[in-house]
């Protein structure tokens, strides 16, 4: 058994790695011809961020992007995931072409390349251009076609160094917590238009697939899923199939058509009277069903799911997150300083999960896993190596017991940054950042995980 503060052994190979999103980072909002985002609009709408912060600065890394690189080669990983922001390539969403935003993407690559680290591209991290939000945004099934272009564009760009590509992070946050919770931008409530948002952004997922293979034949391309077990808080007959409920919604609603190219059974039933689906049109599902070439999984938490009155009984006007489940916290399970369930047993589930339900699942990647803190100092941080190492035990064990090809985890995140609706105030970094000045200071984990990779050659 691995004591806590040792990392697993992993198979030649595996790749160690840290994550970042652009707008959580780059700050520069303005600058160089980026065009606005649906989060910049968000941001200035009262009570939607904490604090009424938003990403116009963030870390600078916009500018200080030299130093994230360095602290990625100190930190001795393989690889970096970040994203790119779709509003600076193309301001519009559509069209023309901002050389200026695809420049500084191609320094960062280089930069990244020169330190021997392989850079995982992430098409879109919820930073949808402005323009096309006010077409509808991710509602519209045209969006799907812009997205699919953009990718050709950056691929076109960064396609001869960049082999490792994820068209989207978490669609399931874009879609039900963008458009049905409204917690996120463009902060909608509703029940149809979240459920095409969901098939739009996989629809313009599989298109993405297409584009990047033919602008860059070596391309190995994917999509991040954020994967949560649903378990029901008793044995009672209402739980399980409340949990089963928060299942489909937030899990298999992508996994299936993703790995299976089919709906789940049960999905029409769980939104009869909410919506008809007639956005789904013949032949999507071969779209979106493509073979993958791996799977990003963020794991985080599972949810203990009650069963509970729906918040509106009249389905016609029932957001897509009204499926009458309550998540409950559970006596005896620690969790994080934001509430979150500590269960790395979760992410064992979710890994071998995948491989009973999907019989050709390619390789994965945990692309996301972290803990946050709510308080501003610079360490020492021993809950989150003990974190990190519980989680990756759990994966390794996953791999061990099931046919997971696990090829690597990226923790989240390498720096402190903007947690979207939550502000700055929790801080998941391997390192401190201060804010205004953007000072950047590794904490323990940062040493100790350095101190885990340093043994090996990259
Ligand atoms: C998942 C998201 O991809 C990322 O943007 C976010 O900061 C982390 N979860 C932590 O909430």
């Amino acid at each position: 058994m691995t004591t806590p503060q040792e990392l697993p052994q992993m198979p030649a190979g595996f790749v160690w790695g840290t994550a970042t999103a652009a707008y959580q980072i780059e700050g520069a909002a303005a600058e160089d011809g980026r065009g606005p985002s649906i989060w910049d609009t968000f941001c200035r709408r009262p009570g939607a961020v904490a604090g009424g912060a938003s990403g116009a600065v963030a870390c600078d890394s916009y500018h200080r992007w030299r130093d994230d690189v360095q602290l990625l080669d100190d930190l001795g990983v393989d690889a970096y995931r970040f994203s790119i922001a779709w509003p600076r390539v193309l301001p519009t969403g559509a069209g023309a072409v901002n050389r200026a935003g695809l420049d500084y993407y191609d320094r960062l690559v280089d930069g990244l390349c020169e330190r021997g680290i392989r850079p995982f591209v992430t098409l879109y991290h919820w930073d949808l251009p402005q323009a096309l939000e006010d077409a509808g945004g991710w509602r519209a099934r045209d969006t799907a076609d812009h997205f699919a272009d953009y990718a050709a564009v950056v691929a076109g760009r960064l396609g001869d160094r960049v082999q490792d590509w994820i068209t989207l992070n978490e669609p399931y946050c874009s879609s039900i917590v963008g458009y049905a919770e409204g917690r996120h931008a463009p902060g909608a409530i509703e029940g149809h238009g979240a459920l095409a948002a969901a098939h739009h952004l996989l629809l313009g997922h599989g298109r993405a697939v297409t584009a990047l293979r033919a602008a860059c034949p070596g391309a190995r391309v994917g999509i991040t899923l954020n994967l949560s077990p649903a378990v029901p808080v008793s044995d009672a007959p209402v739980d399980r199939a409340a949990a089963d409920r928060m299942d489909l919604l937030l899990n298999r609603q992508f996994t299936d058509p993703v790995l299976g190219g089919a709906y789940p059974e049960g999905f029409e039933r769980l939104y009869a009277g909410v919506s008809d689906l007639s956005f789904r049109q013949a032949g999507d599902l071969q779209v979106i069903g493509a073979p993958l070439d791996f799977l990003g999984v963020n794991y985080y938490y599972r949810i203990h799911a009650a069963d509970a009155p729906y918040d509106q009984p009249d389905a016609a006007l029932r957001s897509a997150c009204d499926i009458g489940v309550r998540s409950v916290p559970r006596a005896g399970v620690p969790v994080t300083a934001l509430g979150w369930p500590i269960e790395p047993h979760g992410l064992y589930d979710t890994l071998t999960g995948l491989a009973s339900r999907y019989p050709d699942l390619p390789p994965v990647y945990v692309t996301e896993n972290g803990i946050a803190q709510l308080t501003d100092d610079q360490g020492p941080d021993p809950d989150r190596i003990r974190f990190i190492a519980e989680h990756l035990a759990a994966a390794a064990r996953a791999a061990a017991d099931a046919p997971v090809d696990l090829r690597g985890y990226f923790y989240w995140s390498l720096i402190d940054n903007f947690e979207w609706a939550r502000g700055y105030a929790p801080r998941f970094g391997l390192v401190h950042v201060d804010y205004p000045t953007g000072d950047r200071t590794p904490r323990e984990s940062f040493h100790w995980l350095r101190k885990q990779l340093v043994s090996r050659s990259r």
